[in-house]
């Protein structure tokens, strides 16, 4: 059944206080809920009729006003529970009992290990309790909840804690309260045998919090990093947003077994382990920045998700994107802010104009939904930060953090729409974000055509910017954007060109709003055409075309002091070799390659990523037809080529990037060695025997040096593999999320063989966790996602055994298996014989998906 966005009504009940009794056990746990609700519109007797929604509940009884109810005064149709002619301010209270040792769909309450937590977001309470399980009914919650004290010593919910004590039996209780009204999918709960990290932070208005990171105790001492993210993650909220933490509690836990990567419960985030736990030897360098991502994310939605919620889950852009953008400027200001503006630009490439370009584009706010869980995508997320950020771009940091400060604090304890948000903005700004808005509405990625013209008569230099919205799936005839777009004009000798500078559109500085199809900048007074460049920092997520000639591209390389943009000429040179065969594009990216690895003082992490060349999914997102071979063969061959005629220079860069503080965890060090890695990759083509990475795989001191080298030792079949990938198997075997590392890197190799490798994980029961979302996505994530050699063979055997998983896991993990089907958005643009296996291939899952998450996905597919 299909949710749309225009029939939202408000809730028809209030409901003030829920008061929670969970008595917990893995294989049945008894949950009491006492509601005080109040009708919104009780009929003329003072009477209202209640729908309450369940999943997969046990119902033992119902109580109104204390009084239990009859068979015949209530009920229960499939997942809903009816009751008629209830007095207009009760209490009702239900009893259901769970089964959370068998629930395999992580949604709701279930186990992880020896652990008992719960997962809501988004319609998760309703399979704990009878709910009005929708995020714009916002209730307080006193939370007791009830164990054996010698399995489940810890017992955490949100809020503070009140009380706590004894009980008969071995077993004990404790007492929550939450005194922010929040709606059910910011319920949370943990028991289990955990121990913790822990600290005080003092809020900038006095407030003393506890912070704690827990986890299994044989993992606490992994935790600390990850309690050091967060009070830099405090601090910085209350700095930069002026955002204060609000309960003298604060708890995360850590948990191995977990669908998404982390969840902003009230007071008690949940995290994926992956995103807190870490050590010296056990994690990379990239971990450590996901981590502290991530960590940001989820604090910074206790503002912006928690204080001020949804009212609706068409609005889930306004917390998510929001959150995504605050947590992309954290890390801005922690690290380096060119090179993170880079990173997202490249996921936002690599995943969200994919997604926006084929059959399961939808706008940031999607109109309707058959699953909402279907909608936790890169256009919400991405999109969504990109949407975010321009209005930052248009407003500036003064007004932009006027218009939020407005937007809390006339929102504070409520749900809000996208509506509120712009509303604020526009108030505390006095612009008009009319027009804006279509970026929540209108799905598919720009395209800005610009066209030049130089008239040496007249010095005048003209150019054509066009801006150009394709056609979506259900997306109608689209309206132009209001976007704000950078600019820059260079002459010969690489000056800026700043005087002169005229458009019909608003201009200020270097900025040009656009709002209409076509609009005009020009520059007067040249003798000679200038070099003109776009999309500073990427001031809108639009693709910008425009026929740079090689030696521009050079150009921008060198003169341009937005980093993103050399990055981005660099990509665009790489694309116009690989993908179009130009000679002339070739010969500037070797040039320009030689002279990043020439400049001896450059940013590491920078000229990191600008050796680091499109990725196969990236390169084919920007072409009409997908020649899929043909790009893996000319990409492979451009990086044989780069690293013959580099050959010297990068094996000096690379040798005194190697003595550079191996061990130290500094982000200077982590710069070094991200760049030492790009290197190691380029020389072991050059090196059959592949000493160097062999050497570095044993050697090195660091998670990160050791997997970059075996990376290397795996991308080229180098003799000393086997051993090493065996080495590195055994001292980890006991480790889940090294072991995930480990299997991530076995399932890359760029050979159809690497098919026969996964098929023996999909054998091996030590290695093969199919309730282990990690471990689905370490072995199937990355043969869809990361693999297209062997997940695109042409005998189609890659898509056999990946949809024989797909439907496997969708009988486990309906929402792990419809994420994994998004890997072939693309199909329709590969050639005709892997349409026509695909096609087939879908078809026939289409006939075994069981799941509404499945079914949506593949419906879309085909549609
Ligand atoms: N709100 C969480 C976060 O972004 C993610 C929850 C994802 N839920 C889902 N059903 N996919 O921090
Ligand atoms: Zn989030």
């Amino acid at each position: 059944s299909v949710v749309r966005l225009a029939d939202y009504r408000r809730p028809s009940w209030r409901i003030h206080e829920i008061d929670l009794c969970l008595d917990l056990e893995a294989s049945q746990t008894r949950v009491r809920c006492r509601m005080q609700l109040e009708a919104a519109e009780p009929d003329a007797s003072d009477h209202a009729a209640l729908c309450l929604q369940g999943e997969e509940l046990q119902t033992e009884s119902i109580r109104v006003d204390d009084r239990l109810l009859a068979a015949g005064e209530y009920s229960i149709v499939g997942n809903r529970l009816h009751i008629e002619r209830l007095p207009a301010r009760c209490v009702v209270e239900t009893v259901v009992l769970i089964c959370p040792q068998r629930n395999t769909r992580l949604e709701g309450l279930y186990a992880s290990g020896p652990m008992l937590l719960t997962q809501c977001e988004a319609e998760g309470f309703r399979r704990i309790t009878w709910a009005l399980d929708r995020p714009d009914v916002l209730s307080r919650y006193r939370v007791e909840l009830r164990a054996e004290k010698s399995r489940y010593p810890v017992l955490l919910s949100n809020g503070n804690r009140e009380a706590a004590g004894d009980l008969k039996d071995g077993r004990h209780f404790v007492r929550w309260f939450d005194p922010h009204p929040k709606p059910g999918y910011l319920f949370a709960i943990v028991a289990g045998d955990i121990g913790c990290v822990e600290t005080r932070f003092v809020t900038i208005e006095g407030r003393q919090v506890d912070v704690r990171v827990w986890t299994e105790h044989a993992d606490v001492a992994r935790c600390q990093y990850a309690l050091e993210a967060t009070l830099r993650a405090m601090r910085w909220d209350e700095e930069r947003f002026g955002r204060a933490y609000d309960l003298d509690e604060f708890n995360i836990v850590a948990v191995q077994y977990f669908t998404m990567g982390a969840m902003e419960n009230k007071g008690l985030n949940i995290f994926n382990a992956r995103y807190i736990l870490a050590d010296a030897d056990s994690a990379t360098d990239a971990d450590y920045e996901a981590i502290e991502a991530v960590i940001g994310h989820e604090y910074f939605h206790n503002w912006s998700g928690n204080r001020v919620t949804l009212r609706d889950w068409f609005q889930l852009s306004l917390k998510e994107g929001l959150t995504v953008f605050r947590d992309q400027e954290f890390t801005a200001d922690l690290r380096s802010r060119g090179v993170k503006r880079i990173g997202d630009v490249r996921l936002l490439r690599a995943r969200q104009f994919v997604e926006d370009s084929g059959p399961l584009a939808h706008p940031v706010r999607p109109i309707e939904y058959s699953e909402i869980n279907n909608f936790y995508t890169a256009t919400v997320y991405e999109k969504g930060a990109e949407v975010i950020r321009m209005l930052h771009t248009l407003l500036g940091e003064t007004d932009f953090r006027r218009g939020l400060d407005r937007y809390f604090a006339a929102h504070d304890g409520q749900a809000a729409t996208v509506e509120d948000f712009l509303a604020a903005m526009s108030a505390a700004s006095g612009r008009n974000l009319e027009q804006f808005k279509r970026w929540y509405e209108q799905a598919g990625t720009p395209e800005i055509q610009v066209s030049e013209q130089f008239d040496p008569d007249r010095h005048e230099y003209v150019l054509t910017l066009h801006q150009h919205l394709p056609p979506t799936p259900g997306g109608g005839i689209k309206q132009p954007l209001h976007l704000p777009l950078r600019f820059a004009f260079y002459n010969e000798a690489g000056q800026r060109i700043d005087n002169g500078v005229s458009s019909d559109a608003e201009l200020q500085g270097d900025l040009i709003e656009l709002r209409e199809p076509t609009h005009r900048l020009q520059v007067s007074g040249l003798g000679e055409a200038p070099l003109p460049t776009f999309l500073h920092s990427l001031s809108a997520p639009v693709r910008l075309k425009f026929s740079y000639r090689a030696e521009q591209l050079a150009k921008v390389v060198r003169f341009e002091s937005d980093p993103l943009l050399r990055w981005d000429a660099i990509q665009r040179l790489a694309f116009g070799c690989i993908a179009e065969g130009k000679a002339d594009y070739r010969q500037a990216l070797l040039d320009a390659c030689g002279e990043l690895l020439a400049s001896a003082d450059a940013d590491h992490a920078f000229v990191a990523e600008c050796l680091s060349l499109p990725d196969i999914t990236t390169l084919a997102d920007q072409c009409a037809e997908i020649d899929l071979d043909g790009l893996i063969k000319e990409r492979e061959d451009l990086l044989d080529e780069l690293a013959e005629v580099h050959a010297d220079a990068l094996d000096t860069r690379y040798r005194a990037l190697a003595t550079q503080q191996p061990d130290s965890l500094s982000p200077e060090a982590a710069a070094a060695r991200r760049l030492k890695n790009v290197l190691l990759h380029w020389l072991t083509r050059l090196d059959p025997t592949a000493r160097l990475a062999e050497r570095q795989s044993t050697e090195a001191p660091t998670m990160t040096d050791r997997i970059a080298a075996l990376a290397a030792l795996v991308h080229f079949d180098a003799p000393g593999k086997a051993q090493a990938l065996d080495r590195f198997a055994a001292r980890w075997h006991n480790d889940l999320l090294v072991t995930d590392k480990w299997i991530g890197l076995v399932a890359t190799r760029p050979q159809p063989e690497a098919l026969d490798d996964i098929a023996a994980l999909l054998r091996d029961p030590q290695r093969w966790l199919p309730n282990n979302p990690n471990r689905v996505r370490a072995v199937l994530g990355t043969l869809g996602r990361s693999n297209p050699v062997a997940f695109h063979r042409r005998d189609g055997a890659g898509y056999r055994l990946y949809l024989e998983q797909v439907v496997q896991l969708d009988a486990i993990n309906p929402q792990v298996s419809a994420r994994l089907l998004t890997a072939l958005e693309s199909w329709r643009r590969l050639d005709a014989e892997r349409q026509g296996l695909i096609k087939s291939a879908l078809t026939d899952l289409q006939s075994k998906a069981q799941s509404a998450d499945l079914k949506d996905v593949v419906g879309r597919l085909l549609a």
